[in-house]
């Protein structure tokens, strides 16, 4: 009789067990697919799932560190706790291939519930002057940025300019961000200009990153030769982080 009862204590804790760990797993897959209430979501990046459909659907490549096949961000991890960390209002991004890093600083202003980002790219592709393109494939110039944008609704958080760098400054000279992305223009003329344009619109304390500042050589067989890591290297040590992978690319922030 003893045993019996122990036995059926055991099965009923067992039971309990199982049940705990079904509902939970239920109540964790509404989270990543966002469909419980907003308040009590958590980041969706946590399922490798989503992490894939943002590198395949953003085109997230080996340059930023992301791995398709592990749901790994890389780089796109960096600018997303910086920016839910210090929870910038204003956020520029200028060049991206397939709009990787600017979804993920909408994606964190989104789970923020805070933020807006200027995404400048006028959508050179390979049809462009050699020396322009930068590996960028026309999408901006001809595709649907509006739809590209609405997956996770990031449109709401994320405004695309189709134009260059040179061009948005001369439209908004005086507008003042937290948080610069540039990967745009990466030749040594191109990120200088980009650098003296956009210093002076960051806020103290602000954050300038810059992509590929170790790259060298030029970009696929193109004319366009790399000269941001000649730039990075002339600038003051002064609040300066470098992370100096992938070979091929690498990340640089700096602190204003
Ligand atoms: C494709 S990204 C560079 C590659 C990137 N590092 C990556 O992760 O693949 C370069 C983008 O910068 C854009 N671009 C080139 N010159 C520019 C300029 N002067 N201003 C703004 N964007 C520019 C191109 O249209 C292209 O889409």
């Amino acid at each position: 009789m003893k045993d019996f009862v122990f036995f059926r204590k055991q099965a009923i804790r067992l039971h309990l067990f199982w049940l705990y760990n079904f509902f939970k797993n239920i109540r964790e897959t509404l989270i990543d697919w966002r469909l419980t209430e907003k308040k009590r979501q958590g980041s969706i990046l946590f399922s490798r799932r989503i992490s894939r459909l943002l590198i395949n659907h953003f085109i997230g490549d080996q340059s930023q560190l992301a791995d398709d096949r592990k749901g790994f961000l890389g780089f796109g991890l960096i600018h997303y706790s910086l920016i839910r960390n210090l929870k910038p209002q204003r956020i520029l991004c200028v060049g991206s291939k397939g709009g990787f890093i600017p979804a993920l600083c909408a994606l964190a202003c989104q789970d923020n519930d805070f933020g807006q980002v200027d995404f400048v790219d006028p959508g050179f592709g390979p049809e462009d002057p050699q020396d322009k393109f930068w590996g960028g494939t026309g999408f901006w110039g001809k595709g649907d940025v509006k739809k590209h944008f609405s997956l996770f609704d990031l449109g709401k958080r994320i405004k695309h300019h189709q134009m260059t760098s040179s061009e948005f400054k001369k439209a908004y000279p005086k507008k003042i961000y937290d948080y610069i992305y540039l990967d745009g223009d990466h030749s040594y003329q191109g990120i200088k200009r980009d650098y003296q344009s956009f210093w002076p619109q960051l806020k103290k304390g602000g954050l300038m990153i810059l992509h590929d500042i170790v790259a060298k050589g030029f970009y696929e067989n193109s004319q366009c030769e790399y000269g941001v890591y000649r730039f990075w290297q002339e600038l003051s040590e002064k609040n300066k982080i470098t992370f100096p992978f992938p070979k091929n690319s690498g990340l640089g922030i700096l602190q204003k």
